[in-house]
């Protein structure tokens, strides 16, 4: 086999044999094919796209070329969840103790973020005394006796797409709908997942923009795990605005809890109950989602979603007592309102120049090697459609520095408040399962 007629054959529109691509995703991995041989396959790849059967071997390839997680040794079906990515999305914080408590076994090993806010460990971690280094075999222990554990990255995973998706990059083949989806893909089947719940985002604040590419990217990754023998589903969610108030670490924290006693904002909470029931499904816990979600809301209303949320927090070294005692989470030196200049209705609440606003703060981080400020953040009052009157605060901002007139500008810019009234925005647009096509 040679690399160029596998190119060549891909440039003409050519469909490539799963020996084919296991062959150059071995040779990218290895090194002996060169970056710049990669980089045109992946141009001819974003022209031409690929098959189904094509991106689903494209996807075991990455898998194969790591480490896989093992996690045979915990009892029941592993659901995981993954978001296609947002500003200020709390879900992972709340799915997790909600689905644990009705026996949906969470085994999650997550990363710290880069962006907005920090990622799922980054928000746990604001939690003192919480921490993710544990043994493999305490994390798989853990998982069995309470139903969920966090572990940090550990092992090699699907070092092809890492390096795969660093070279496209800096080559303008990120959007590529074959190449997003199997690099999704690759790393939540190599975390040992056997069922599948995507909530793919759509709009301003969202990786896809358009309605049509995020369905299209739903389809194409639901098929991959259908095919590859994880049950996938996708849930099309709205990220044109923030995903409940809360942006930033800490903020976040209390916002999941407000969320699992079942005072948290309604949005956060009916999307949770909407991924949440589609996985207590596949880990068939319950013969639909309507049963499923009224298992998840009895377990928010008898205070069991939250019991499991302490047990998980104290298990891995953390402090319980902040789910009854939320100003025990760190807590930023300045609060400062940021008032309605008029009367109105929220027109618009750009998703992605918030968050900026809150990495602007030290919620996030902008690169690698930055330090985050777990305090710190923007919890919003308002979503679109909202009315609001002159002098309201429209957010608030949680600041360990005195003078945040940048944070303040850049909230304005990004919070449109009109004279006429403005319709409240969908929140799900529609679920993709594997006999959407
Ligand atoms: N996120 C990923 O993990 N991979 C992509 O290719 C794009 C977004
Ligand atoms: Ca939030």
């Amino acid at each position: 086999m040679r690399t160029v007629d596998l190119i060549a054959k891909k440039r003409d529109g050519g469909e490539l044999f799963s020996e084919e691509i296991s062959f150059l995703i071995r040779g990218y991995t290895d090194g002996t094919i060169p970056d710049y041989q990669m980089s045109a396959l992946a141009m001819a790849v974003l022209f031409r796209g690929m098959t189904p059967r094509e991106r689903a071997d494209l996807t075991m390839a990455m898998v194969d070329s790591g480490d896989k997680i093992d996690l045979s040794g915990v009892s029941g079906v592993k659901v995981d969840k993954h978001s296609t990515g947002g500003v200020g999305d709390t879900t992972t914080l709340v799915l997790a103790p909600l689905v644990a408590s009705v026996g949906v076994p969470v085994a999650k090993m997550s990363g710290r973020g880069l962006g907005h806010t920090g990622g799922t460990i980054d928000k746990l971690e604001s939690v003192p005394g919480f921490h993710v280094e544990i043994s493999n075999e305490q994390f798989l222990e853990l998982v069995n006796t309470n139903g969920l554990a966090v572990i940090g990255q550990s092992g090699d995973l699907t070092p092809a797409d890492k390096k795969l998706y660093a070279l496209r990059d800096v080559t303008a083949t990120v959007e590529s709908i074959p190449l997003i989806a199997s690099s999704i893909m690759s790393k939540k089947i190599a975390a040992g997942a056997d069922a599948i719940v995507l909530d793919v985002k759509t709009g301003d604040g969202a990786f896809m923009k358009e309605m049509e590419d995020t369905r299209e990217l739903a389809r194409a990754m639901v098929d991959i795990g259908n095919r590859v023998g994880r049950r996938t589903i996708a849930v099309i969610s709205d990220m044109s605005q923030p995903l409940g108030f809360a942006i930033g670490n800490a903020l976040e924290v209390k916002e999941a809890i407000d969320t699992l006693r079942g005072e948290g904002p309604a949005d956060l909470y009916e999307l949770s109950l909407t991924l949440g029931s589609h996985m207590v499904v596949l880990a068939g816990k319950a013969d639909n989602v309507e049963s499923a979600r009224k298992l998840l809301e009895e377990s928010v209303a008898s205070g069991k979603a939250l019991e499991t949320f302490k047990t998980f927090l104290a298990a891995q070294g953390g402090d319980a007592s902040v789910v009854d005692h939320p100003e025990r989470l760190p807590t930023a030196a300045y609060v400062i309102q940021v008032p309605a200049l008029s009367d109105g209705y929220i027109a618009g609440l750009a998703a992605e120049r918030i968050g900026t606003a809150a990495m602007m703060l030290g919620a996030g981080r902008a690169t690698k090697e930055s330090e985050i400020d777990l305090a710190v953040g923007i919890v919003l009052h308002k979503k679109v459609g909202d009315r609001v009157a002159k002098g309201e605060p429209l957010a608030t901002i949680h600041a360990n520095r005195q003078q945040v007139d940048d944070v303040m500008e850049s909230l304005y810019g990004s919070i449109a408040v009109g004279a006429e009234p403005v319709e409240a925005l969908p929140l799900v647009y529609g679920v993709v399962d594997g006999s959407s096509d």
